[in-house]
């Protein structure tokens, strides 16, 4: 029998297959978002609870991994020093009364990069120290999706508990050669959407980033003028994100939440194209199978907001591996986080 998981914050369930992957199995799920309910309902056969706010806690069935890409929002210091539970109010507050209720073996938490720095490093404390209070060992770390054998450069903070006091060794994850923009490509199409030669302007002698990204030109739309110096249009960071190119030969960049117009623009064999749906969706490791209902706005939020498959598999794989199919190492339970456990 496979272990069970629960899938909060479920978007279209990019965490779901990672761990399916892996012989898991869901036995709950909730997603607020009507379409991307319906997404869920039609690739995997299942309705899912709406608002986590609303659900009692002891309605959630058994099980032993959280999942959770919950939204980033601040907390309160001003209760911290009063010594409230100071994350009430908000979604993490939800995690937590579930982890209290149901204590799961282990979880997993993913958020954006700058999780780590929100709040001057105060959210991911507070996060930390409500864990380490229900008694969970941590360990956190920013991945990034190109390691792990998709070409884009989308880093997310990671923070994976455990009950029996094993911390998580990141290091243990496999990562993959890089890939390319190139290989994930359609076939040539005519559905795809070319630009004029007179709509964009290529760079002279561009260069491989260190992120993997090649910036190789950008539409002629206005550049940013606060701040821009002269002699600088050649920079990526003078032109917004949705009129800059990158070649196929390197990674792309990260693929946005907010961008439901789908401007991802591409050079390929000597001409420049937006990227179809399909190669966004490949972008974070969904298959071509994968049933895509609605309005291409709703599709492009709901890519933006996915996590990476390729990269939960691995996370998967080292979590049973790890923490699940370990023998039980009950330690001590950490009371309150000391600075050591904050930057390690
Ligand atoms: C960053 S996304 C997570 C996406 C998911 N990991 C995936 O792979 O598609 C956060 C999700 O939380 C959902 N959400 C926000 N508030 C919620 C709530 N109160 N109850 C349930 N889901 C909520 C949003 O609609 C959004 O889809």
């Amino acid at each position: 029998m496979g272990y069970k998981f629960i899938d909060l914050f479920a978007g279209i369930g990019g965490f779901r297959i990672g761990f399916e992957k892996n012989e898991c199995k869901c036995v709950f799920s909730a997603e607020i978002d009507e379409h991307a309910g319906e997404m869920y309902q039609a690739n995997y056969n299942e309705k899912v609870h709406k608002d986590i706010t609303k659900i009692d806690e002891k309605e959630i069935p058994n099980h032993d991994i959280l999942l959770a890409g919950f939204p980033c929002q601040p907390f309160s210091i001003a209760g911290e020093k009063k010594g409230f539970n100071d994350t009430r109010g908000t979604l993490f507050f939800d995690i937590e009364r579930i982890l209290k209720k149901k204590k799961p073996k282990s979880i997993v938490l993913e958020n954006v990069k700058h999780f780590k720095s929100h709040d001057n490093g105060n959210t991911l404390k507070i996060v930390l120290n409500a864990l380490h209070k229900l008694e969970y060992t941590t360990s956190w770390k920013v991945l990034n999706a190109k390691d792990f054998g998709v070409p884009q450069n989308r880093e997310r903070t990671i923070i994976i508990g455990s009950l029996n006091g094993v911390k998580f060794d990141f290091n243990k994850l496999d990562r993959k050669q890089p890939i390319f923009i190139k290989d994930i490509l359609e076939e040539e199409k005519s559905e795809f959407e070319y630009l004029d030669k007179q709509e964009y302007t290529l760079i002279a002698n561009p260069k491989k980033q260190l992120s993997g990204l090649i910036f190789v030109g950008y539409r002629n739309k206005n550049i940013r003028t606060k701040g821009t110096k002269p002699d600088t249009i050649h920079l990526s960071r003078v032109h917004k994100q949705p009129n800059r190119i990158y070649s196929s030969d390197g990674t792309h960049p990260t693929l946005s939440s907010g961008e439901s117009a789908g401007r991802y623009f591409i050079y390929h064999n000597g001409k420049v194209r937006k990227l179809t749906l399909k190669e966004c969706y490949r972008l974070m490791g969904f298959s071509d199978n994968f049933k895509l209902l609605g309005s291409k706005a709703k599709l492009y939020n709901r890519i933006g907001n996915s996590i990476v498959i390729p990269m939960v598999e691995e996370i998967a794989k080292q979590v049973k591996i790890q923490i699940l199919q370990s023998e039980n190492k009950i330690k001590k339970p950490t009371k309150q986080m000391t600075l050591f456990d904050f930057y390690s």
